[in-house]
């Protein structure tokens, strides 16, 4: 929203820029900070990463950490844990922390939150990204950047737009109808941008529709800027301009990359040539500092100071605001955030004779088994990596949670292969796509001495499960797998985690499996033979501890799935209709930057759920699964009529002996589905605190849009007509009570 003060005072200053200073304003002066002019006091925009924390610092021009110990910082849960927790007011606290943090390191702009859809489950990032649902993405992306923004400091919602797979993800063009564009991919964007009002964005390094997204007028400038009416800052992905024009004459404000020839830079002297030339106008780079400035007003990173000379005129410079808010690292009162975060974020997947919790009292002897449980993740990943101040694995967590009277022991179970470390940060080599997809993990043939290693460590934990009565398995991903610039080959545990799993289970039954993942796992191999599966995404520095509180029993499971878990890839979406992962591009081609390799998203609006439930396909666990210690009793759904669309209520009654949450999902679909609509999309949800034995009203709104479908031909919002049901579910495939209103 502009202030007309405001604006003046933002041209005034405008007006005494020179070329040179616009155009140094533009682009990277540093890998995480535009340049600025400093003869005007202006300063440049200092930005990191990223979803899980404040990244740690680099040099200026180089990939290297600057290897001091001053930005050890808090490793909050990944946007995919967040989303778990279902909990609005969680998003808020997480930004809050992050916002916090990012002000007490010095930033400006924090790179996060990453919202892009989850469509593909072999999507390398889908641990940075919340879910296949665009209404839940939207609900939790509000208040996380509404409480980053608390900060003086800005959030930049990231990859605008379609960025949904890593392979090929600087060459890949994106093709999809305008419905699904507007219905699935836009609106977790469109909330962050006009509800929110996030003070930047980054554009995707992918294509949209022929287009990178980073220098896509379609996407920046007709959609973001004139009808969404967006008047933050835009930043590209790193690396991900290609064109002096395209990225000019977009609605682009700054672009960075990960090479140090920052002056080289399509928007640095190309484009001042190109100005110089005529080819350009200045007017595009105008409009850019704009943006900028009005950036840096927001958050407070300068004011602007008017001064009327004696001549009458009146000259403009920028101030530093000597009340900006300083922000914090690593306060206790934000590990406590994050924890409770992590709490709601462990799901309860299955706890078959309620074999779970294990009380500390009833535990003399605890068993711990899997890489996972002994490992830390916040190093890996990509731009999501965190230098943490500390992180509590879950082995940690539970010999911490037991204490003294329970004898925890701890065995490896099975063999992770490591990559050699690298030197230097991978992000050195992030465009260069030769590299990045050389995996340098082994992927077979073990050697004798290894093959030994793997049986011993099986043989052990097996020999140890047969006598402890409490066992856990605690697997799944890492961030070798889970990982920027990659997608995984298939949804299978690797490791040999199955065969060992099924080899505990076989001398213990009642072992618990736990797997700490970003993405969907294939678990078929053994999923009906345990009794208790717990499912975590990255749960930040306090997520061991947390999932030791579920599994012992001193917080009960609030944690539901915000996306489905499909067994097989062969059984998606994408592998039935899209053209995923295409074929290999040639050196050649890779020179020249424009797409070669198509995803046409031909399923459409049938990401996820969407698509399970209308083709019938079966998926291990559904969207919005998540158990309780407790059982919840829903009755006496009320729907009412209202000026606007209706008002919904659902009583819930916790059954169970001990307080636990409940998150209420609301779904709306038609009662008839139409070939081209999902059987029901979630349209509401809300989540609450209920005692034992105590009842609580859920309450929802509905509105015209709720029943809407976007209309290619009118480009327009069309409400659907007819019978509709609104269902009731505490999952999308646990459906408690339903009712059919007229449209
Ligand atoms: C990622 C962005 C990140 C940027 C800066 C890119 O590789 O795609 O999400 O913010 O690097 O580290």
């Amino acid at each position: 929203m502009k202030n007309k003060e405001t604006e003046n005072k933002i041209e005034a200053l405008l007006k005494e820029l020179t070329l040179d200073e616009k155009i140094s304003m533009i682009h990277s002066a540093e890998f995480f900070r535009s340049g600025g002019a400093e003869r005007l006091g202006i300063p440049g925009i200092s930005m990191n990463d990223g979803p899980m924390g404040v990244r740690n610092d680099f040099e200026p021009d180089k990939w290297v950490t600057i290897g001091s110990t001053a930005d050890m910082t808090s490793y909050l849960p990944s946007n995919s844990a967040i989303a778990a927790t279902w909990n609005r007011e969680l998003a808020h606290t997480s930004g809050a922390v992050l916002g916090r943090e990012a002000r007490g390191r010095g930033k400006d702009m924090i790179l996060a939150p990453g919202i892009n859809i989850k469509r593909n489950p072999l999507c390398g990032r889908n641990f940075e990204y919340m879910s296949e649902d665009p209404y839940l993405i939207a609900e939790m992306v509000v208040p996380l950047i509404e409480g980053i923004q608390e900060n003086d400091v800005s959030a930049c919602v990231k990859h605008f737009a379609c960025n949904s797979q890593e392979y090929e993800r600087l060459f890949v063009n994106v093709e999809l109808d305008e419905r699904t564009l507007r219905e699935i991919y836009l609106p977790g964007f469109e909330a962050a941008v006009k509800r929110a009002h996030s003070w930047a964005l980054m554009g995707s390094y992918n294509l949209v529709r022929g287009v990178h997204g980073s220098q896509n007028k379609w996407l920046l400038t007709d959609i973001l800027r004139k009808e969404w009416k967006y008047d933050g800052c835009v930043v590209s992905d790193w690396g991900a301009i290609h064109d002096t024009k395209l990225a000019a004459e977009s609605g682009l404000d700054i672009e960075m990359s990960v090479t140090p020839n920052f002056d080289e830079y399509y928007m640095a002297n190309p484009l001042k040539e190109a100005i110089k030339k005529g080819e350009i106008s200045e007017e595009c780079v105008n409009e850019k500092i704009r943006n900028i400035l009005r950036f840096m007003l927001r958050v407070r990173l300068i004011e602007i100071e008017l001064k009327e000379q004696k001549n009458g005129k009146v000259k403009a410079k920028a101030v530093r605001v000597p009340d900006r808010d300083p922000g914090c690292v690593n306060a206790d009162v934000c590990h406590a955030f994050v924890r409770k975060t992590a709490e709601e974020a462990v799901i309860l997947l299955k706890n078959d004779k309620k074999i779970l919790p294990f009380k500390p009292s009833e535990t003399q002897k605890l068993l711990v088994i899997g890489d996972n449980a002994n490992r830390a993740h916040a190093a890996g990943g990509g731009s999501a990596e965190i230098k943490a101040l500390y992180e509590k694995t879950p082995l940690l967590g539970l010999a911490n949670e037991y204490g003294g009277n329970t004898q925890v022991k701890y065995v490896k179970g099975y063999y992770v292969p490591r990559k050699k470390a690298d030197l230097v940060n991978w992000q050195e080599s992030s465009i260069n796509i030769e590299e990045l997809n050389n995996d340098t993990r082994k992927k077979s043939g073990y050697s004798a001495e290894e093959k030994k290693l793997i049986k011993k460590l099986k043989d052990e934990a097996v020999a140890l499960a047969k006598e402890y009565d409490k066992v856990i398995i605690v697997g799944g991903l890492d961030h070798d797998l889970d990982v920027e610039g990659k997608d995984k080959e298939n949804l299978k545990l690797p490791f040999g985690q199955d065969e060992l799993i099924n080899a505990v289970l076989d001398v213990n039954p009642n072992a618990v499996v736990a797997m700490v993942s970003g993405s969907p796992v294939d678990m078929s191999a053994w999923k009906d033979r345990a009794k208790a599966i717990l499912w975590m995404s990255y749960n930040g520095m306090e997520g061991g501890a947390a999932l030791a509180e579920v599994i012992s029993g001193s917080i009960v499971p609030s944690g539901k799935l915000p996306e489905s878990l499909p067994a097989d890839f062969k059984d998606t979406p994408v592998a039935k209709y899209g053209d995923y992962p295409g074929r290999k591009l040639t050196a050649a081609e890779k020179k020249v930057m424009n797409a070669r390799l198509t995803q046409r998203f031909n399923e459409g609006v049938f990401v996820g759920y969407r698509y399970y439930e209308k083709e019938g396909v079966k998926v291990q666990f559904p969207f919005g699964h998540g158990l309780s210690y407790v059982d919840f009793a829903y009755s006496g759904m009320k729907v009412e009529k209202t000026k606007s669309g209706f008002n919904v209520s659902v009583q819930v009654k916790n059954t169970g002996h001990v307080a636990a949450k409940e998150t209420v999902q609301l779904y709306v679909g038609e009662k008839k589905v139409s070939k081209e609509n999902p059987v029901k999309e979630l349209k509401g949800f809300d989540k609450a605190e209920i005692k034992p034995g105590q009842s609580k009203t859920y309450k929802f709104k509905l509105n015209a849009k709720d029943f809407s479908h976007y209309c290619e031909e009118s480009g327009k919002w069309e409400m659907m007509k007819g019978e509709m049901v609104i269902y009731i579910g505490a999952s999308s495939a646990d459906v408690r009570c339903m009712k059919t209103v007229k449209i």
